[in-house]
């Protein structure tokens, strides 16, 4: 039998983003209204039970997580979060008690999909067909509650192989240029390249940036962003969402920079998820920047004042992922070699949005 345990809140800390069910800070647990979902029976013969994610999983999902994403994982600083998104439920796999997998499936798209997100299975589980156990399980579970849901995506960095494709349709693809540097070395640097560093010799407008209405004008407009958007989908921080009103409603909750280098006719949008600590270390941080269009230069310029723009504030080290058009990661690539004089940590890597019936 699963256990429907209490959902509460615990507050982030809005300097860090860090979630304050981190080991050193109080815990603070506040009763929910949030109605407890009803799970369906397990499956047979896997030994597994299934269970609602509720707060006082947290350290046993950590303990779980460590290898994940070589100390890179983003779920720390999201998992009090999620808990709290009506529209979300994280399905916790235990194997003799014991917390061995965990997924999230959040409803988006005006209830017409399913996210899957968050997927991962404890080291010494891997390898024995849990991940499908648990894909299936919480597909059963989305749709007995929310009927309305025809497909599942997810996004996913790994090679998929011919036998994924016989899974899934590819939705849209984006390559992941990925760098590391200090921030204040950075800051150091773009000082000293000064205010026209990485942009073409024709004289540039400066990008601008949105506010939540401009936001709604340019992405619900009509066809002003469907040249720009990569099959219509905007792609933030791995979480795929057409350009519908919910949706919008959903990221402009969200901390994110909103850029554009003209509202009128946009070429180049750019979407920046404010930075968020990672594991790894104490002072390390996320930021992830998406950006969409063929323009080089524009996207230059608009990863540039993104830059500028937090290692103001930042301190420590940062993992900085791009997302973009894959003919520009070379050249940006190089650009951040040879002229940020940051590191590349990986060489090229593709994000895949894919997506399935729900049958
Ligand atoms: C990826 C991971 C969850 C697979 O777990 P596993 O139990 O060893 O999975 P299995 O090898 O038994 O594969 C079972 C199913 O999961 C699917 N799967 C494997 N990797 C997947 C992924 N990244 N996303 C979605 N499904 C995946 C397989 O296609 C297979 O589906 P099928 O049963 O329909 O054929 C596990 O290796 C893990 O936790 N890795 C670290 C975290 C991670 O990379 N998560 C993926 C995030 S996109």
């Amino acid at each position: 039998m699963f256990t429907c345990a209490r959902t509460r809140h615990l507050p982030t800390n809005r300097t860090s983003n860090r979630p304050l069910g981190h080991a050193n800070a109080v815990r603070m647990k506040i009763e929910s209204s949030l109605p407890r979902p009803q799970l369906p029976e397990p499956p047979p013969h896997t030994g597994l039970q299934f269970a609602v994610a509720t707060e006082e999983d947290f350290d046993e999902i950590m303990a779980m997580s460590q290898d994940i994403y070589g100390g890179l994982d983003y779920l720390p600083t999201r998992y009090q979060a999620w808990l709290q998104e009506t529209n979300r439920t994280v399905i916790l796999a235990r194997k003799q008690g014991k917390v061995i997998a965990l997924e999230s499936v959040c409803v988006i798209d005006d209830g017409e999909t399913v996210l899957v997100e968050g997927l991962r299975v404890a080291p010494q589980e891997r390898g024995k067909g849990v991940a499908g156990v648990l894909l299936r399980f919480c597909a059963q579970l989305v749709k007995s509650k929310y009927p309305d849901v025809k497909v599942s995506r997810l996004t996913r960095d790994d090679q998929l192989g011919p036998k994924d494709f016989q899974k899934y349709r590819l939705i849209t693809k984006q390559g992941i240029l990925l760098v590391r540097f200090r921030a204040e070395d950075l800051k150091l640097r773009l000082a000293e390249l000064g205010p026209d560093a990485g942009m073409s010799p024709t004289q540039m407008e400066a990008p601008m940036r949105l506010d939540p209405e401009e936001v709604h004008q340019l992405f619900l407009s009509s066809g002003l962003m469907r040249d720009v958007l990569p099959n219509n989908t905007i792609v933030q921080d791995w979480q795929p969402f057409k350009p519908l009103p919910s949706n919008m409603a959903i990221l402009l909750k969200k901390d994110i920079d909103w850029m554009v280098d003209d509202p009128q006719r946009p070429t180049v949008v750019s979407l920046c998820t404010f930075p968020f600590h990672v594991p790894i270390g104490d002072d390390w941080y996320y930021l992830n920047i998406d950006v969409f269009g063929k323009d080089l230069s524009l996207v230059r310029q608009q990863f540039l004042t993104h830059l500028l723009r937090h290692t103001e504030s930042l301190k420590g080290h940062i993992m900085c992922q791009v997302f973009l058009d894959p003919p520009l990661w070379e050249p940006l690539a190089d650009f951040c070699r040879d002229t940020l004089r940051v590191e590349l940590v990986k060489e090229y890597t593709e994000q895949c949005v894919v997506e399935s019936d729900l049958v």
